[in-house]
């Protein structure tokens, strides 16, 4: 497929861009054509994966014109499984939206992962946005921290608080790459890439003990305020594919347990722009 223009917004530092014309929303039939997304989450690729992945690269590429990856690319966190999804990874012909996720970070090697796996049409988004086929695309891991009334609160001890400041800046990042879109693409839609879930709905299945791990309410805040057409995310493996935030924003979890239970040929969720 035809690789269409595309623009990377950093984040830092924070200088107006000058878009491309290709890259702006355009009025033409072209632009309006819906674009369609593939989605999955969680494809936790070991070192033994190799040559596992073609398939579904390839049918993903077939199928959709983005590809977004939600966090938890590797099992372990290490580079060299990245190394393997690299490789898996060329046979993908559509541009690639990442966030990592928890496993991704768990041997500290999350910096040569991205770096092993980025490239011109692959995106890796932490408070940053992209715009791919007039498409605005902003994304960053998330955190936990529980949900609805019985979300943790800033109190108590240090540690307590380092772990609530956590989600908080994952949601600030979120909306500042959100406010960007908005900023430098007027009217752009906008798509939310997050590893954690910012609702409660889509981590149910999942044993209510644990779901102050599984994301955190505040990743919602900014899907609400910013307009934003549809968020992915992955992380609760055994939780549910559909919800929404409490103003009607559509949350996805797109875990590829959740596709595989529900019957998807293949593990990739279509959804179109
Ligand atoms: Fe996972
Ligand atoms: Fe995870």
């Amino acid at each position: 497929m035809e690789q269409q223009p595309q623009t990377f917004i950093a984040p830092q530092p924070v200088q107006p861009l000058q878009p491309q014309a290709t890259d702006q929303p355009s009025p033409t039939p072209e632009a309006q054509k819906p674009v369609r997304i593939a989605a999955v989450g969680d494809i936790h690729v070991r070192e033994t994966d190799k040559g596992k992945w073609v398939d579904f690269f390839k049918a993903a590429s077939e199928q959709a014109e983005i590809l977004l990856l939600c966090g938890d690319l590797t099992d372990h966190g290490y580079a060299k499984e990245a190394e393997v999804l690299a490789e898996e990874m060329r046979a993908c012909t559509i541009p690639v939206v990442c966030v990592l996720g928890n496993h991704d970070h768990d041997k500290d090697e999350h910096d040569a992962i991205r770096n092993c796996l980025v490239r011109d049409n692959v995106h890796f988004l932490d408070g940053d946005a992209v715009v791919v086929k007039n498409v605005g695309f902003a994304g960053v891991k998330g955190f936990g921290g529980g949900f609805d009334k019985y979300m943790l609160s800033m109190f108590g001890e240090l540690s307590n608080k380092a772990f609530v400041q956590e989600a908080v800046d994952e949601a600030l990042k979120l909306e500042a790459g959100l406010s960007r879109l908005d900023t430098e693409y007027p009217g752009v839609k906008k798509i939310a890439v997050l590893h954690y879930a910012p609702i409660k709905a889509t981590v149910e299945g999942e044993p209510e003990a644990i779901h102050p791990f599984l994301g955190c309410s505040r990743l919602a805040e900014p899907l609400d305020r910013q307009n934003v057409l549809a968020c992915f995310h992955g992380h609760a493996h055994v939780g549910t594919l559909e919800g929404e935030t409490p103003k009607g924003v559509k949350v996805y979890n797109v875990a590829k347990p959740i596709l595989q239970k529900a019957g998807f040929a293949m593990p990739f969720f279509l959804f179109d722009v």
